[in-house]
């Protein structure tokens, strides 16, 4: 065991032997698309419960879009089903769904090679929920954590959409036959049972002609990028930096960002989680290591700091946002994308489908 790996399962979390087997596969499989991009195809997506934030591009929209330049086959899920896994209303998906094709353009992803498309107009794609639920037990659905933790995060009772959703999420990997999945730790038992699932399918009703591969997930080194609060980034906490917010929102939400009564900054996670989240976020926005930004503030305090990272911040996302209000002047276009992306995973979707029957014998 490496000392790595022994930091690994010391975390001693559930996930913890699993895990060091993903993290292993994913390291592995991140040298061969480095050298070999043409061999992968990569399909990730995220829920279109907000707007996305700067934790979103640091953790995943900017490794999307350096896996688009590398030459990988490209594809992101906006997956508006499953904002109704543990919510009771509708309102703001349309809105959040455009507003997330504005972000992701805006951050480099080029739909000429990116398929970007969302689960409400892919029949075909959903349609392959029936046999994958075949292939799975009730136990195992029960059994995953991160089903577990969302069901009591949310507070309502466990909904049969809740339960069944990372089958589903297979569907969105599978459908394309994705080999890559970048995701983050809180995603993995979903990329399990997807690959559960590959296998099982190709077990039980295509021996000879494999239909499915099984997906590597890739999990990022980057570190999770906390809060202005030094929490986790969530819109609920009101504690995100919005990629689209203009550079008077920022400057605000960052004023009123709590610190402590300690004077000198220093970079310290653990004990001062307030103050380090703002050394790490100006740290990420300039490239810059959070223990010189921390001892270049040093005795001039948390409004110091504050400055810094108001002007750190505003200055990184502004051609982001220069852009993303380009764009945002002709939604029509915006659609348009959308509406070639779901044109397009359409007849992927369908496809495979028709292999699906074929295997199982269903085409009559
Ligand atoms: N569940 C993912 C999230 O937490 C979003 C998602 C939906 C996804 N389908 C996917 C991620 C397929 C990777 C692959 O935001």
């Amino acid at each position: 065991m490496t000392s790595q790996d022994a930091q690994y399962t010391a975390a001693g979390n559930e996930l913890s032997a699993s895990f060091l087997a993903a993290k292993k596969r994913s390291d592995a499989t991140l040298s061969e698309l480095e050298a070999n991009p043409g061999k992968f195809r990569m399909l990730t997506g995220d829920r279109p419960t907000g707007r996305l934030h700067l934790g979103h591009y640091f953790g995943s929209i900017k490794g999307r879009v350096e896996m688009q330049n590398r030459g990988v086959n490209t594809n992101i899920i906006i997956a508006d089903y499953q904002v109704i896994t543990d919510r009771d209303t509708t309102e703001h998906i349309k809105d959040n769904v455009l507003n997330m094709v504005l972000d992701y353009m805006a951050a480099g992803i080029d739909p000429s090679k990116t398929m970007i498309f969302t689960h409400s107009a892919v029949p075909a794609e959903n349609q392959l929920l029936l046999p994958f639920l075949s292939l799975v037990t009730e136990a195992e659905l029960h059994r995953n954590p991160t089903v577990k933790s969302e069901m009591e995060a949310s507070g309502h009772a466990l909904t049969g959409l809740l339960l069944t959703y990372p089958v589903h999420q297979a569907c969105d990997i599978l459908f394309c036959k994705a080999n890559v999945v970048p995701i983050g730790k809180d995603n993995l038992p979903h990329v399990e049972i997807t690959r559960t699932i590959a296998r099982r399918f190709n077990e039980r009703y295509a021996p000879k002609n494999p239909v499915f591969p099984e997906p590597a997930a890739i999990l990022s080194d980057a570190p999770e990028i906390p809060g202005l609060d030094g929490r986790k980034m969530s819109k609920s906490y009101g504690n995100s930096i919005m990629l689209g917010a203009t550079a008077e929102e920022t400057a605000k939400l960052i004023k009123k960002s709590p610190t402590d009564s300690e004077r000198r900054i220093t970079f310290d996670p653990v004990n001062r989680p307030q103050v380090s989240a703002l050394v790490t976020t100006a740290a990420l926005c300039t490239g810059r290591s959070p223990e010189d930004i921390a001892n270049e503030i040093g005795d001039a305090g948390a409004g110091a700091l504050k400055k810094y990272v108001t002007e750190t911040v505003n200055e990184f996302l502004a051609p982001h946002r220069e852009r993303r209000a380009e764009l945002a002047k002709d939604m029509d276009s915006v659609r348009d994308i959308l509406h070639d992306g779901n044109r397009r995973a359409n007849e992927i979707a369908e496809q495979t489908l028709d292999e699906v029957r074929s295997a199982m014998g269903m085409k009559y």
